[in-house]
């Protein structure tokens, strides 16, 4: 047993998100909403906009939801989504991952990453990307830990709360062996 597996509570589950979570999920999406620049979303949103999200994300197949979830209550989520609206683009996912505040630097996002991507593995998907609006030492640490790496800066691409966010883009390779699941012996 490592120590990130260690730290994090024995009581926590990982697991698909589901319709009941989906309140829970806006509320501890929409605090990064209000008070960060991490997301460019810039007014709250409500849950019943969200069910096309929740929709979009099935438990089979490139885009998934985990909700790690400790007493029906939920800790935090991570999705991996589509990167670009063409065809060409399906193939490439793009991940992102949230905690409820207070719940950070000890091991959640690790184990709710670790699930991701343990999901994606079967899945017909070859690269991953993340997008962190700088400054974000955890989530570059975090995305490091996973393997992405650099793939350039996006400056000032973004503007909220009066000022504009540079955007880190982080790229990771899937599956390990680089070869399309399909093509997997
Ligand atoms: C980013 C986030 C998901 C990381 O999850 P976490 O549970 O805190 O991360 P872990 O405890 O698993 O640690 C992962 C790495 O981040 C580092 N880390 C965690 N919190 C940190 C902090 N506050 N400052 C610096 N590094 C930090 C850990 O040391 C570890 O680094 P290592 O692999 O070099 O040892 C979490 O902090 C979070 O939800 N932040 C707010 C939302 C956000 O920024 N989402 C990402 C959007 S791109």
């Amino acid at each position: 047993m490592d120590q990130t597996t260690t730290a994090v509570s024995a009581g926590i589950r990982i697991r698909a998100g589901e319709e009941r979570d989906l309140e829970q999920l806006t509320d501890l999406y929409n605090h990064y909403v209000t008070s960060t620049p991490i997301t460019f979303d810039i007014e709250p949103v409500h849950p019943r906009d969200r069910r096309p999200w929740l929709a979009g994300h099935p438990d089979t197949g490139r885009h998934r939801l985990l909700v790690a979830e400790e007493a029906d209550t939920v800790l935090g989520y991570a999705t991996s989504s589509p990167l670009r609206p063409k065809q060409a683009y399906e193939t490439s996912v793009e991940t992102s991952i949230y905690l409820a505040p207070g719940h950070g630097g000890r091991g959640l996002g690790s184990r709710l990453y670790r699930a991701l991507f343990e999901a994606l593995a079967g899945e017909d998907v070859h690269r991953a990307y993340a997008a962190i609006t700088l400054p974000n030492e955890a989530s570059l640490r975090l995305h490091e830990r996973f393997g992405f790496r650099p793939a350039g800066i996006h400056r000032e691409v973004g503007r909220k709360f009066g000022a504009y966010w540079d955007v880190a883009w982080m790229e990771k390779a899937l599956p390990e062996d680089g070869l399309p699941a399909a093509a997997r012996p």
